[in-house]
């Protein structure tokens, strides 16, 4: 079910013919963890909801934090965010390199909503290792990755150890040594003063320097979760009732597993009652039943693999 099992990891190298297999298994959906110049990524196609669903199932991340999407360029990092002034001389003082920024979606924008866990705004990286570059050119799609160590562990910064912690349970790893060791810099620039919500491989002094300005500090969590402080927030609008035996009147359906009696204004997150396929549809089925119902009845979900982050969210999304 929620659990990625694999018979075997393919290692792989740098050459050509490498990462293009590397590629192919990404553009169809498959896990492969590569080098970039601050940690191990644990890379999947950041346009599918399906492929990055199997991220947070082999992290066993209790959570669906938002992910970086990292890009080739500057180019394709504007197909995916609106770039403020100060984000853009960010970008050009320090990309390629170990900053991150957060931006709000562009119009047209691919990263799914699960790698943006929701949220109008998404996090944004164009790194300097050549791996990273190299698989990026062949992908062509951003490619969400966050550290390929398990919930909770240190960051892998060598291929031996992404393999003790994932052999077998994601498709490849690439090979390769990184530089800085520590993950990149998160700036914030969703309003017209950027901050640092997570410190980093650039250090605070030389984006100071370039923004000829003070950067105020924020907690991603508190940004994340505490609305108002992030503009673009996600919580619905609907009451969403969790834990849900039956529908009531008036009340539309967000169902798992085909608890709920079928009907229009039922959504399933996964008939076969499959977690990371639930996962995969959790934001775009909530969007679609709050554009339309002021109620929401969520039947029961297990708790058990993706299901602890799918329960979570939708806890959080029920908090009024
Ligand atoms: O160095 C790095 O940044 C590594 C390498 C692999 O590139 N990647 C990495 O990714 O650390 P990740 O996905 O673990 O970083 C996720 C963090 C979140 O915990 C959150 O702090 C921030 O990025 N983040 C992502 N999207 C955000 C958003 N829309 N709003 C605020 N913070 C966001
Ligand atoms: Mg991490």
């Amino acid at each position: 079910m929620e659990r990625t099992v694999l018979t075997s990891t393919l290692m792989l190298g740098a050459d050509a013919a490498d990462i293009a297999k590397a590629a192919e298994i990404l553009r169809a959906g498959g896990l492969v963890a590569f080098p970039t110049e601050t940690v191990f990524g644990l890379g999947a196609d950041a346009t599918s909801d399906r492929a990055v669903a199997k991220i947070y199932a082999a992290k066993g991340r209790p959570a669906f934090n938002p992910l970086i999407a990292h890009v080739a360029d500057r180019a394709a990092a504007e197909r995916q965010g609106r770039f403020s002034a100060a984000a853009a001389a960010l970008a050009a003082a320090f990309w390629p390199g170990p900053l991150t920024l957060v931006l709000p979606l562009a119009e047209g924008a691919r990263v799914c909503a699960l790698a943006r866990a929701g949220l109008d705004s998404v996090a944004l990286r164009v790194p300097s290792h050549p791996v990273a570059q190299r698989l990026l050119a062949a992908v062509g799609r951003p490619l969400a990755a966050p550290s390929a160590n398990p919930s909770g562990r240190v960051s892998a910064v060598t291929a031996a150890h992404v393999r003790e912690d994932f052999a077998g349970r994601i498709d490849a790893i690439i090979e390769g040594a990184v530089d800085v060791g520590v993950e990149s810099t998160i700036i914030g620039c969703l309003t017209e003063t950027p901050v640092l919500l997570r410190p980093g491989g650039v250090p605070r002094e030389a984006i100071e320097a370039v923004l000829g300005a003070r950067l105020e500090d924020v907690a991603p969590d508190a940004a994340i979760r505490a609305p108002g402080m992030l503009a673009a927030h996600y919580a619905p609008r609907a009451r969403l009732r969790l834990n849900a035996a039956r529908r009531e009147p008036g009340e539309a359906g967000l169902d798992f597993g085909g608890h709920f009696t079928p009907g229009a204004d039922v959504l399933d997150l996964s008939p076969r009652g499959d977690l990371v396929e639930a996962a995969a549809h959790l934001f775009a089925y909530l969007r679609r039943l709050d554009a339309d119902h002021a109620a929401i009845a969520v039947a029961p979900i297990p708790d058990a693999g993706l299901g602890e982050a799918i329960n979570d969210r939708l806890k959080r999304a029920a908090v009024r």
